[in-house]
């Protein structure tokens, strides 16, 4: 029986690791290490999910951006990125971000690098070094990633550990979301567990469908501002992720994606990206189709037991200027 305490993933190495509910508890605290204060400038993506906006909310600090090409990598030369006091670079879809031109960046105005390794977990990159790992402050939204209540995590090299990093906040179980433990709860049912979560998971779609005319959660107006959980992760974090560290769910997902882009190409999905790298542990099979592709690729996914979603949910600010490429990424994703 594994020691939850004693265990570490394997991507912790050097580092040192705080577990939290959410990613974003993670940002905020990453922020405040790389010396953001009040009116500190931070350098986003455009193509991110709103509610990232909210720990630079919670620190006082303000968004500058740039764009991203249909390839999620940076779509202009860092030399023409306005200045800031950090960057962060995505791992979009747990495939590794081309760090050079952030580290260039960063060279050039002394701005501090975040990895955004949200959608990361388990992934590496094709010299086998684990992403989020990459600049000396990752960010993790393990939840992601496992089909657990919730989970985020930051990464700090050993250099920040001399500064001050908090402790380890209570692994309480306070910020965890309710509907995600009544989830876990069924799910973990002998014998029924899975039926009863898939059911009660299509109830619910079909009654926010009726309710609201989408089945999938509505823009929570309040996301850039305020965070909805507490920071302490779930009591169950640790032993989940020992029980779920194994190559075979690395495995799993590489075997998803590539039959994902069998499938994406009988049905004329076109994927965002070109190939699958080596080590890379994909999160989702990310796409962009006419409705032909779209219908294939979600019959796909209902087979598999997977969900079909459109991401991001932009940043007011970018969504009445955003181009099409940052409107039409579809995902089909592996968590099961
Ligand atoms: C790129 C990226 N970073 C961070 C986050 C935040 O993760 P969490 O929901 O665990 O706070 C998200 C969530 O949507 C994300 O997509």
């Amino acid at each position: 029986m594994l020691i939850a305490e004693a265990w570490q993933p394997a991507f912790v190495g050097e580092g040192v690791v705080r577990y939290y509910s959410l990613a974003r508890h993670a940002l905020i605290e990453a922020l405040r290490l790389a010396g953001v204060r009040p009116g500190s400038r931070v350098l986003l993506p455009e193509y991110l999910c709103r509610d990232l906006l909210a720990p630079l909310h919670l620190l006082g600090a303000v968004s500058r951006w740039y764009a991203v090409a249909p390839d999620m990598q940076p779509a202009t030369a860092s030399a023409e990125w306005p200045a800031a006091d950090v960057v962060l670079a995505v791992n979009y879809f747990g495939f590794p971000q081309d760090l050079r031109p952030f580290q260039a960046y960063a060279e050039r105005t002394g701005a501090v690098v975040i990895e955004d390794n949200a959608h990361g977990y388990l992934s590496r990159d094709q010299a086998g070094q684990w992403l989020g790992c990459r600049t000396g402050l990752g960010v993790f939204s393990l939840r992601k990633t496992m089909r657990i209540p919730d989970g985020g995590a930051l990464w700090v090299c050993a250099a920040y550990t001399a500064r001050e990093l908090p402790a380890q906040v209570a692994f309480d179980g306070a910020g965890v979301n309710p509907a995600q433990s009544t989830k876990a709860r069924l799910r973990g049912l002998p014998v029924v567990g899975e039926l009863a979560y898939r059911l009660s998971t299509a109830l619910a779609r079909t009654l926010r469908k009726w309710r609201t005319g989408s089945d999938i959660p509505g823009a929570d107006p309040d996301s850039e501002q305020m965070l909805p959980a507490a920071a302490n992760p779930w009591a169950g974090l640790m032993p989940a992720l020992a029980r779920g560290a194994a190559p075979a769910e690395i495995e799993r997902r590489r075997a998803a994606y590539l039959r994902c882009a069998v499938v994406g190409e009988q049905v004329g999905a076109v994927p965002v990206f070109a190939s699958l790298p080596p080590h890379c542990a994909p999160y989702a099979y990310a796409f962009r189709g006419d409705a032909a592709a779209l219908a294939g690729m979600q019959r796909h996914a209902a087979r598999h037991g997977f969900d079909l979603v459109s991401w991001p949910d932009l940043p007011r600010e970018i969504v009445c200027r955003a181009p099409a490429h940052y409107r039409n990424v579809f995902l089909v994703n592996f968590l099961w």
